[in-house]
């Protein structure tokens, strides 16, 4: 099978903005405890946050993370998780039914965030609680004056603001599984109020409103639609959430990025067209934040009201590494308008590292091909060309064998070249062709790759990590490189 890729340098897509590589970390499961939090663990620090865990997240270079929900905010009163711990409450919690003992709250959220050198995306409640808590939670993590929120923080021990910028107006409030489940009439007006009284508290935020919680949920469009009539001049982003899982069929499943493109086309046109409704000069952008593949654990809420119990700890295979890798291809070719992303979830819960309690830190499958675009994928996106051949699906006539990003590192002046082979049977050769960058060289090829679609991880075995491909040396403008059959792959070049 055979491909071709042109890449002009006059042709680009836009600037990637770093935060396109964030990620999410809930109250579920064990993300935070016995995950990112473990005070009796070896390696914990002495605020009890794992060390371990910390250094793989710095090796994934997360710029943003999502706090604390997700379905959990929904019901979240943020004044249980502040203070002193020995006063905190617990309390029953209905998004995952596990008992939420609050140990672990926005303060430590915060300094967790920096240590880990990321930033902070704050979730509000607008489920249970709405426009008065949003502007609290604001005051008390921004505002540096002498008022009622402000000193409680300070009184915490926080002296300076934690200086959050980015904050999503509650989440999946389209979902009749959420706590307080809203029409988009309803929420449309809530989101309206809140945006305004946040910004009032705090005019440098940038505000996250909530989109569909998947492009098949039946109210997708028509939600859009209103909530943007209602906030348009009030927000600055959308959200779009997205989990894919595998029934058995390796060629749809890879193919799912396909309608992950379609979703956020559909999304640009709702903004865009409100955008024209309106008269504005202002253009609403993406947040794509969750996303991930999510199927195999039957495990999805915790029993019994336990504390700390195992759910939704998915364990990736080697195909879903591949498709993770398209996905986030997907969301770099349209870095013009998706500005950030959210990888769902960090750790433990469906997530790229998995802990054992008192134990080790490990990587899954998915970690691989994250980490790479995370650490490659800043720069220019490349607008190609690309010729190849296609095959059906049930969701889309056309699903290129190919899937590709390329993006242009202008200070070191280097290419990197994504692409995954969806062919499950054929190597594909492909043609690269660079037009205006003058002759330049392969300087690496890292590729993820294995016979076995269904291989995975574990803390005592790594089968899926990265294998250096032998690459030709050489000065040209034209190169050929092979691609093995379902293999992830990233090609460095030096012009
Ligand atoms: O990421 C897991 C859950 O998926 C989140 O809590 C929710 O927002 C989504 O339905």
């Amino acid at each position: 099978m055979k491909a071709e890729i042109i890449i002009n340098k006059n042709y680009t897509v836009g600037k990637v903005d770093p935060r396109l590589y964030g990620s999410f970390i809930e109250h579920i499961g064990r993300a935070v405890y016995t995950g990112i939090y473990e005070p009796d663990h070896p390696t914990a620090d002495k605020d009890g946050f794992r060390q371990d865990v910390i250094e793989l997240v710095k090796k994934l270079n997360v710029p943003i993370v999502r706090y604390p929900g997700g379905n959990f905010v929904s019901g979240y009163n943020w004044e249980d998780g502040v203070g002193p711990k020995e006063k905190r409450p617990k309390r029953q919690e209905l998004a995952w039914f596990t008992t939420e003992t609050n140990q672990f709250g926005t303060d430590e959220f915060c300094t967790w965030a920096k240590k880990a050198d990321t930033d902070v995306m704050m979730a509000v409640n607008l489920g249970t609680r709405g426009a008065d808590d949003a502007r609290n939670l604001v005051e008390y993590c921004n505002f540096d004056g002498d008022t009622k929120y402000a000193k409680m923080r300070k009184e915490n021990g926080y002296d300076k603001p934690h200086d959050i910028k980015v904050w999503c107006l509650g989440n999946e409030m389209d979902g009749p599984w959420q706590i307080c489940h809203k029409t988009a009439e309803e929420y449309g007006r809530v989101a309206l109020e809140s945006a305004k009284l946040m910004k009032w508290a705090d005019s440098t935020i940038e505000l996250v409103l909530c989109g569909s919680s998947g492009y098949n949920i039946n109210t997708f469009g028509e939600w859009e639609w209103t909530v943007l009539n209602h906030a348009y001049n009030n927000v600055d982003y959308i959200s779009l959430h997205t989990y894919y899982g595998n029934d058995g069929n390796d060629a749809e499943f890879l193919g799912r990025s396909v309608q992950m493109n379609e979703f956020i086309q559909g999304v640009k046109s709702i903004c865009d067209a409100v955008k024209a409704k309106k008269h504005s000069k202002k253009t609403i952008n993406l947040s794509f934040d969750e996303w991930n593949l999510w199927y195999h654990d039957p495990q999805r809420r915790g029993k019994d009201w336990k504390e700390i119990c195992r759910v939704n700890e998915d364990i990736y295979n080697f195909g879903d590494a591949l498709l993770l890798g398209c996905m986030l291809m997907t969301l770099q070719n349209n870095c013009d308008r998706v500005k950030m992303a959210c990888l769902a979830q960090l750790v433990n819960v469906i997530a790229p590292i998995m802990t054992e309690p008192g134990g080790k830190a490990w990587c899954q499958t998915i970690f691989y091909p994250f980490m790479y675009g995370s650490n490659f994928g800043r720069g220019t996106v490349m607008n190609t060309i690309t010729k190849c051949d296609s095959y059906k699906t049930s969701f889309a006539n056309e699903v290129p064998y190919i899937e590709t990003s390329v993006i242009n590192d202008e200070e070191k002046r280097e290419l990197h070249i994504f692409a995954v082979n969806r062919n499950l049977s054929e190597d594909m050769e492909v043609e690269l062709t660079f037009e205006n960058f003058g002759e330049c060289e392969i300087t690496e090829h890292i590729m993820l790759y294995s016979d076995d679609l269904l291989a995975t991880n574990s803390a005592e075995e790594e089968r899926i990590a990265p294998i250096n491909v032998e690459v030709c040396k050489g000065k040209k403008t034209v190169h050929s490189v092979k691609l093995k059959k379902h293999s992830w792959n990233m090609i460095k070049l030096k012009y």
